[in-house]
């Protein structure tokens, strides 16, 4: 996608020095846009603990990245690759892409027959999985834009109103985004849409994230309090609701930023639909039961007693809560498959069921 018009991926290796990987480091956004430079697998672990990358694509995309660096690090020691993988692993709990990218790098780079062989493999295969990020989230796009053009056929030329939450836009991928692909598809389109960007407290990756890249790419929108969705849903200003997901089980319990499931009742009383876009990476192929079986990552009480922003020119960090009460800080909830209208994938749109997602993805089914 653009930033000030000029095409950004979120991650990438260094043109002119194959040793450093480049991130857009998420925690000054809106504010100020910064391109980090990670060197080593130790760094990468903190970017993706500490969120200067975040969502479940770019969460994966970057361990792919990290076992590359430590690929370069180990030289010719196995073991140092397997502690990287677990260093990584542990960085985040809740989104599967992690743990699919590292083991996908293992696999690959146990192929490799010295260093530079090893090297060169952790290389292609984190490309690869960029790459293969980025056309997925396109492909996505392409899909989830029918199902906005069946909804625009039916409004007269009035804008399709769009709701989302937290940020499953660009910046939670490689690029174009799960949630926010069919809305850039459609706004490409020249199809008249309107997105209501929840500001998903506590981080706030709606009003940070979501809000600044639809703006970048010219999309309508308009920030919410993330308790004002139920009420309009039942004004009949939401036609939509697409959301990511973090993980998502093979029988459809999907795991997403806290909030989703509140939104997906909302919905569900309203008989609004509820979409939820995501690339086959964010399956957990082996978990049944999501609300019983999907870890949920908890922080620190920090993000909820304290508010982050910008004032002349400084971030800043202000106390919203009385200092001396504790606070719980749950960064995701589950939202049951029977709340959910449809999946939508890189292979096209099917129920959030066992038999929907096995009929798309038949090898995976048992
Ligand atoms: O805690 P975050 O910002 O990494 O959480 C991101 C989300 O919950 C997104 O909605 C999710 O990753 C789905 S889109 C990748």
């Amino acid at each position: 996608m653009k930033v000030d018009g000029q095409h950004f991926r979120t991650i990438w290796v260094k043109p002119d020095d194959e040793g450093v990987v480049q991130l857009i480091d998420q925690r000054f956004l809106p504010h100020r846009f910064v391109i980090e430079e990670v060197r080593t697998v130790e760094q990468m672990a903190t970017a993706i603990r500490e969120m200067h990358v975040r969502g479940a694509g770019l969460i994966g995309a970057s361990a792919g990245y990290g076992m590359y660096l430590a690929a370069i690090e180990a030289a010719e020691v196995d073991e140092q690759l397997i502690n990287a993988a677990a260093q990584l692993k542990a960085t985040r709990p809740t989104a599967v892409n992690l743990s699919w990218a590292v083991e996908r790098q293992l696999k690959n780079i146990a192929d490799g027959k010295n260093a530079t062989e090893k090297v060169a493999l952790a290389l292609r295969t984190a490309r690869s999985i960029a790459d293969e990020d980025a056309e997925h989230c396109r492909m996505i796009g392409q899909h989830g834009l029918e199902l906005i053009r069946e909804i625009a056929g039916k409004k007269a030329g009035r804008p399709v109103n769009v709701l989302t939450h937290c940020n499953a836009g660009w910046l939670a991928f490689v690029d174009y985004g799960s949630a926010t692909a069919p809305i850039y598809a459609a706004h490409d389109s020249e199809l008249p849409v309107h997105v209501w960007v929840a500001e998903t407290r506590p981080r706030s990756q709606g009003s940070k994230l979501t809000a600044w890249e639809l703006g970048e790419h010219g999309v309508p929108h308009t920030i919410i309090a993330d308790s004002a969705s139920g009420h309009l849903m039942q004004r009949d200003a939401v036609d939509l609701v697409i959301v990511g997901t973090d993980r998502t089980t093979h029988t459809g319990d999907v795991a997403n930023k806290i909030g989703t499931y509140l939104k997906a009742l909302a919905a569900k009383d309203n008989d609004v639909p509820f979409y939820v876009a995501l690339p086959s990476s964010s399956f957990d192929w082996t978990l049944r039961d999501g609300i019983k079986e999907i870890p949920i990552e908890e922080r620190s009480a920090r993000e909820v007693k304290q508010a982050e922003g910008w004032l002349e020119g400084q971030q800043v960090e202000v106390h919203i809560a009385p200092e001396r009460s504790p606070a719980a800080n749950y960064g995701f909830d589950v939202t049951p498959a029977h709340l959910v209208t449809g999946l939508i994938t890189e292979r096209g749109v099917c129920e959030a069921n066992e038999k929907g997602i096995h009929a798309l993805f038949p090898e995976q089914a048992q």
